[in-house]
């Protein structure tokens, strides 16, 4: 609303919107009696005065919706991959269809996925995590005994470290989905992973931890012991539910802000020692080839970013002009997002956006910015900031330190070209 103060936004009242939607065609004008048919509407017999087709019959009783599903409508809202990219069994990702959704929680159905051996299917009953190491009790846990444990709910996001690593070189990939969609946002439900290593009793040279799948991968990662102390989780539930099986059922790693990498999934053991284990994935992945050839390691905390979501490459506008809502995410590893800037041209000009819903500690936050569209060509670009005082980077000033060897950590400023068809295209400007 400071927008407002500075005269730089159109009132977003409801008149003020009404008024807007009629300019540009795109809201049904009440004359009394009969009603405009707004652009692009379906079967007139559906429409007022008519009774529609769906108010005429009955529909169906309970029984046929045990697991209910979206509207056959919104059949479209679904996770994608790119085929070209890593589709296969042995490496296989999905993206959120980031650009289909509001509010900051996503739903399970359409959370990214990435497997490294394809999704592991865990009977639960023969479930078991070990606790080992440099522990005074070793144990192992069933799924039970860890449903036995006092627990809690946090929301989270969680972002693969390679989210917009195709985009390192230049723009590639048409659409938020593909370039910002390795990321997700649910409530877990989980045990602090300080109760479970407390049950152990961790040894005074307690200093690391290990973290392995029990997928075909056997993803394993090495952790700091006090992240794992300050706010790690041995989550279970996600959104209510007991996590799916492509997200690590019945039981994952939860590193609030730190790169999803780190989150095991179908977790089958924790060593505790006291150096890292340096495995193929702290090594020749998730590590970032710097231009001098050296790499930096152990890269865990994901830096503030955000993307514009709407109107984006695959939500084009689909009005001439008027009263725009602009909208998109933000988050930041280090903890709450306090300002999102929106520019219409390229990054000459920012304007804060209007943050809406909660904002919590490294979850995904939502923005918004209503402006009038005069019709002509955009550049939109969104900049996070968060509460350390850190200020999303451009692109060009990401690569001027980091080069374009690495695929992970790229969370450069984004910029859509809006055209005057509406249509948008990923592009950069320098
Ligand atoms: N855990 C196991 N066991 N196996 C895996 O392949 N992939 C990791 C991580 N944990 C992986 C894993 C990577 S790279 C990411 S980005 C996240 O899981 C993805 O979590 P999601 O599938 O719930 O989105
Ligand atoms: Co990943």
């Amino acid at each position: 609303m400071e927008e407002r103060e500075r005269g730089t936004a159109k009132p977003t009242s409801r008149r003020a919107f009404l008024r807007a939607g009629l300019a540009a065609g795109g809201a049904a004008a009440l004359t009394g009696e009969a009603v405009a048919a707004p652009k692009g509407a379906g079967n007139p017999a559906n429409l007022p005065p008519n009774v529609a087709d769906w108010s005429r019959m009955l529909g169906d009783g309970v029984a046929v919706r045990a697991y209910g599903k979206p509207s056959k409508h919104e059949a479209h809202v679904i996770r994608r991959d790119v085929e070209w990219l890593t589709a296969s069994r042995q490496s296989s990702v999905s993206f959120t269809p980031i650009h289909e959704l509001d509010g900051i929680i996503t739903p399970n159905g359409i959370c990214f996925e990435r497997h490294h051996a394809g999704i592991a299917e865990v009977d639960p009953n023969d479930y078991r995590l070990l606790l080992h190491g440099l522990v005074e009790r070793p144990l192992v846990f069933t799924l039970d005994d860890i449903k036995r444990m006092p627990r809690v709910n946090r929301a989270y996001f969680c972002e693969c470290a390679a989210n917009s690593g195709m985009e390192w070189r230049g723009a590639q990939l048409n659409g938020a989905q593909y370039t910002h969609g390795m990321v997700h946002c649910v409530m877990y439900t989980g045990v602090p992973l300080k109760a479970l290593l407390e049950e152990a009793g961790l040894r005074p040279n307690a200093k690391w931890l290990l973290l392995e799948g029990g997928d075909a991968a056997a993803m394993t990662r090495s952790l700091p012991l006090q992240k794992a102390l300050d706010d790690g989780l041995l989550a279970y539930r996600m959104n209510g539910e007991m996590l799916r099986p492509e997200n690590g059922y019945p039981a994952r790693i939860v590193l609030p802000g730190w790169e999803a990498n780190m989150w095991v999934k179908w977790i089958r053991r924790i060593e505790v020692g006291d150096e890292p284990w340096h495995h193929r994935e702290e090594t020749s992945k998730y590590t970032d080839l710097l231009e001098n050839g050296t790499a930096r390691r152990f890269t865990y905390v994901m830096d503030a970013k955000s993307v514009i979501t709407n109107p984006s490459p695959q939500a084009p506008l689909r009005h001439s002009s008027g009263f725009t809502v602009l909208s998109g995410l933000a988050w930041s590893g280090r903890g709450r997002i306090t300002r999102v800037d929106v520019s219409l041209d390229g990054g000459r000009n920012w304007r804060p956006a209007r943050i809406d819903g909660p904002v919590w500690d490294k979850a995904l936050t939502r923005f918004y910015y209503e402006f009038d569209w005069d019709g002509r060509e955009l550049l939109l670009q969104s900049r996070a900031i968060d509460e350390t005082g850190y200020v999303q980077p451009t692109k060009s000033e990401l690569r001027k330190y980091r080069g374009v060897n690495s695929v992970y950590h790229n969370n450069g400023v984004q910029t859509w070209q809006v055209h005057k068809n509406g249509e948008v295209e990923n592009v950069e400007v320098s």
